[in-house]
């Protein structure tokens, strides 16, 4: 159902890899409610060729871009609002990877060059992103900048290892840049904290099924689903929520809150 909440907005969708990717829904969401947009992704992942069937149905246009390099991201802001016809109004960044997770590296064996490529890819970027927006001016009044994140930013989740250092750093970014954008152009910067979710990025973490399961028991309304998360982007991308920024945003049916749950005690009751 379109309320048109984003008619007439431009933007940039990093990171949808797959059906399952939660940028591929936010993209086919912002599609059915009016915004133009183009799609990123680095170019290894590119070459998957997924990208295309959502291009084709977004009547999007793909523009390779590795999110750790400042002259594709610049290359990337430049075509974008040629394409788009004018300045930026959203920006998604929903990218994640780290090296050590992915090759199971112990937390107290990690290798720090991958650890260093973890932050670059995971968090780094975002404040990349944002520093050639500002420099190319390339974001008009009140748009809205959002990156996805994690609660193991705030908490332990054993697995998801220098992820967890990554995140809160993106968070903090946010923050800062944040900061920065209102007081400069009057963008907003946020995160928004998601439930776990079964993507790729998701399911590299080690016992995935059993994260699920028990953020599921520990929510009060069950998990969001990648669905939910991008219906709750496009309210933030929308003039509905323009005085929210700098905010860590949880979208996790109330897991961040509950201290335990009735399903958690029946389960332990058993
Ligand atoms: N799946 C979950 O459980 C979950 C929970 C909370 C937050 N998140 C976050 O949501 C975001 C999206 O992840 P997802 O779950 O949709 O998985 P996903 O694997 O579909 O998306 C991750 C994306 O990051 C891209 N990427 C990796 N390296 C890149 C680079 N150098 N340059 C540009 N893009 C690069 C990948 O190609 C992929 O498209 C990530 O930030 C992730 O940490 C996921």
């Amino acid at each position: 159902m379109s309320n048109n909440l984003l008619k007439g907005k431009r933007g940039i969708i990093f990171g949808a890899l797959d059906e399952n990717s939660i940028a591929w829904k936010v993209a086919l969401k912002a599609n059915e409610q009016g915004a133009s947009f183009t799609l990123t992704n680095a170019p290894i992942a590119l070459r998957m060729g997924a990208i295309n069937q959502l291009a084709e149905q977004c009547g999007a246009e793909v523009i390779p871009a590795d999110a750790t390099s400042v002259e594709d991201l610049e290359n990337l802001f430049t075509k974008s609002q040629e394409v788009l016809g004018g300045k930026l109004d959203f920006v998604l960044h929903s990218i994640g990877m780290s090296p050590n997770v992915r090759k199971n590296k112990e937390y107290g064996d990690l290798n720090y060059d991958w650890m260093l490529k973890t932050m670059d890819i995971s968090a780094i970027s975002f404040h990349k992103v944002m520093a050639v927006a500002e420099k190319q001016e390339a974001m008009n009044e009140w748009g809205s900048i959002l990156a996805l994140t994690y609660i193991a930013a705030q908490r332990t989740f054993p697995d998801y290892s220098d992820m967890a250092q990554a995140k809160a750093m993106l968070e903090s970014i946010a923050r800062s840049y944040g900061e920065r954008f209102a007081r400069l152009k009057k963008v907003r910067v946020n995160t928004i904290s998601q439930s776990p979710t079964m993507t790729t990025a998701g399911s590299g973490v080690g016992g995935f099924d059993v994260f699920m399961d028990y953020a599921e028991k520990m929510s009060p309304l069950g998990n969001a689903s990648a669905e939910s998360c991008a219906d709750y982007c496009i309210s933030m991308f929308s003039d509905l929520t323009k005085m929210v920024t700098m905010q860590n945003l949880m979208h996790d049916g109330g897991f961040s809150s509950s201290g335990i749950t009735q399903d958690i005690i029946d389960q332990m009751t058993k």
